[in-house]
């Protein structure tokens, strides 16, 4: 079987004042009625996938069963994180606990921060992808790029390999977050597809590429595992063993260094929701360009997103261009659009002020 493993424990400030740090991006509905995580499951919830597991810190574990109990799917374990540690302790945990109850499962890690549309192409990606991960590759998902982007993973695809086939091809190189000079020789040399973040493999493969890379970070992660106590249908990680942890990335501890790496491409549409200018991207606009929630009003605006988050709060907007204006009960942001990156600054500035 196929066992989704969602990971949900990211802060998301990019994305404030609606993502904070008791509520992330990804319980939040940013583009339909559906938070990016309620999203996220049910893209992979189907025939051909078993119960999700779900990884996430401490204090989102509630939000995680309110967030699923909605929409009627049962998931098998909670992994609950003492405090966190990047995505290769929270994959690694997934995956030993995967091999005491499943262990000839499939493990689809699936990250909590994206937008897929097509739900039918990403589950046929997946379902032919499956054969090169039951052989024990680590099986990445690649997206043609269209931009010098620093925030992604670049998979550098083997000689002969295929940008556009439709069954997984060898990966030559995985390399993470490039500088802009780098990412833009890669993105012009065609020979390299976006990481999208999404892995298929074995449980058992990827242990044994943490044996290889990783081997403190697998100690002490079997150490979590084993010390771990159920409560309800969470499994809470040994706190001890936790804390002792590196915080590092999948992508840096493991892929950029593994060598049974595959891609299988994926060429719908994909998106990472990691701003406001990417929300503006996703989301219906008007004859003018703007991108308005209910009791937002545009007066002579163009290419802006008004958003107010408040029921009863009316946000209006007069000869704006290219602007965002976020409105919540306590915090209102208000920027050039192409500032959106910037907006992880406040969150830096307000820690400051304490
Ligand atoms: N449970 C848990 N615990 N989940 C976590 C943690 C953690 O400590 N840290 C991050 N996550 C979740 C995030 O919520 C997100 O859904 C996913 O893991 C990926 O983490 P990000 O922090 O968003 O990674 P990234 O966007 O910088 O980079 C990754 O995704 C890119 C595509 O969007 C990498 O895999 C890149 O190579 C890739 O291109
Ligand atoms: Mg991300």
């Amino acid at each position: 079987s196929i066992v989704p493993v969602i990971l949900c424990g990211g802060a998301g400030t990019r994305l404030w004042p609606v993502s904070r740090k008791s509520y992330p991006k990804q319980f939040s509905k940013l583009i339909n009625d559906k938070s990016l995580f309620q999203s996220a499951a049910s893209i992979c919830s189907g025939p051909e996938f078993a119960a999700p597991m779900v990884v996430t810190g401490d204090p989102f574990r509630f939000l995680v069963v309110e967030q699923l109990a909605t929409m009627e799917t049962l998931p098998t374990r909670i992994l609950v994180e003492p405090e966190s540690r990047n995505t290769a302790a929270s994959v690694l945990a997934a995956a030993l606990s995967l091999l005491e109850s499943d262990p000839d499962c499939l493990m689809l890690v699936m990250p909590s921060d994206h937008v897929i549309a097509e739900t039918d192409r990403f589950q046929n990606a997946v379902i032919a992808a499956a054969p090169t991960a039951m052989d024990g590759r680590l099986v990445t998902f690649g997206i043609r790029p269209t931009r010098p982007e620093t925030g992604y993973g670049y998979l550098e695809l083997a000689e002969g390999a295929k940008a556009d086939a439709e069954t997984p091809q060898t990966l030559a190189r995985f390399v993470e977050k490039p500088n802009l000079a780098a990412a833009g020789k890669m993105v012009d040399s065609g020979r390299f597809l976006w990481n999208a973040g999404i892995f298929l493999f074995k449980p058992s493969a990827l242990v044994e590429a943490f044996q290889e890379h990783a081997p403190e970070t697998l100690a002490g992660v079997r150490e979590a595992v084993q010390t771990a106590a159920s409560d309800l249908s969470f499994t809470r990680l040994g706190s001890e063993p936790w804390a002792r942890l590196e915080n590092t990335s999948i992508d840096y501890a493991i892929m950029e260094k593994a060598k049974n790496l595959a891609v299988m491409p994926y060429h719908a549409s994909w998106s990472d929701l990691g701003s406001w200018e990417s929300v503006y991207n996703e989301v219906g606009k008007d004859a003018s360009g703007n991108a308005l929630s209910e009791h937002a009003t545009a007066i002579d605006c163009k290419d802006t997103l008004l958003r107010s988050e408040v029921p009863g709060l009316e946000l209006v907007g007069i000869g704006l261009e290219e602007m965002i204006a976020i409105a919540m009960p306590d915090a209102v942001l208000v920027a050039r659009k192409s500032d959106s990156q910037r907006v992880k600054e406040v969150v830096e500035r307000l820690q400051e002020r304490g």
